[in-house]
């Protein structure tokens, strides 16, 4: 284990149960969780019962939401307690497990999944080697989804979008007291403040970059924003057709 990843285990295992206590149901985060459902539901078109990895599974609640959805479901994470509550919420799904990782080694056969998804944790991870890693577990007509928040400013074109999130973001308390307090816990908590030190949300252009470079030609959706932030989406599309494409444009 690095001392990176080892700092991340600490402060999140520190924060893993005020965590769970806000985000116990996924659906709470309304866009994210359409915007999986629905590409999830795509990717079944071409792959049936698909076998999908969620890397930085955290409490497993991606997973269990999905579970229906899906032929197996394998989560991964650096924290310990996030697997632990992982594991009991995961416990009458016969066909979802977790495992603990360290590092962007992922521990399974090449082609062992149909569906990569990495939900709001893509930011923690070495890209280029987990890419690597991604590539080599997925079939070919394989896909991942990430989901995640980047620094961005926003432009006129996000204006809809923002006032639809700002409007959301006024409302919560009022629509979900106990999620709106939980949240507050949640983010008063010093390891949080901790966290987000040592992983400074990274630029769009950052994602943008590692996308373009790894799965060509796919854009980036922006689910939800405020003035400096953004939530956004990326499908890499069928993993073998986006490295073709890649080649032939290099
Ligand atoms: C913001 S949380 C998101 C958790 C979950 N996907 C969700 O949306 O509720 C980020 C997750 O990434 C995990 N994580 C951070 N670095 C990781 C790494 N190198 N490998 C695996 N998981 C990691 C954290 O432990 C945490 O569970």
């Amino acid at each position: 284990m690095t001392v990176t990843d080892a700092l991340v285990e600490a402060d999140y295992d520190a924060v893993a149960d005020l965590y769970d206590r806000a985000f116990q149901d996924i659906r709470v985060r309304r866009p994210e969780w359409r915007w999986v459902r629905e590409h999830l539901r795509q990717a079944s078109r071409d792959t049936p019962q698909p076998r999908v990895l969620d890397i930085g599974c955290g409490n497993g609640a991606l997973l269990s939401a999905l579970s229906s959805q899906i032929g197996s479901g394998v989560g991964v994470d650096v924290s310990a307690r996030f697997i632990a509550i992982a594991q009991q919420r995961l416990a009458a799904h016969s066909h979802v497990t977790v495992r603990h990782i360290v590092g962007s080694c992922l521990p399974f056969a090449d082609n062992s999944f149909d569906v990569v998804i990495s939900f709001l944790s893509f930011r923690y991870l070495e890209w280029e080697p987990v890419v690597r890693e991604i590539r080599r577990v997925t079939a070919p007509e394989g896909r991942l989804l990430v989901v995640d928040m980047a620094a961005k400013r926003a432009s006129i074109t996000d204006l809809p979008r923002l006032a639809a999130s700002t409007l959301q973001h006024a409302l919560r308390p009022f629509r979900d007291r106990a999620f709106h307090d939980h949240v507050a816990r949640l983010t008063a908590h010093p390891a949080w403040h901790t966290m987000l030190e040592r992983h400074p949300i990274r630029d769009v252009d950052e994602y943008q970059a590692c996308f373009e470079r790894h799965f060509p030609g796919q854009r980036m959706e922006i689910l939800n924003t405020t003035l400096s932030k953004c939530v956004f989406a990326i499908d890499s599309g069928h993993l073998e057709q986006t490295l073709r494409q890649g080649r032939s444009d290099g």
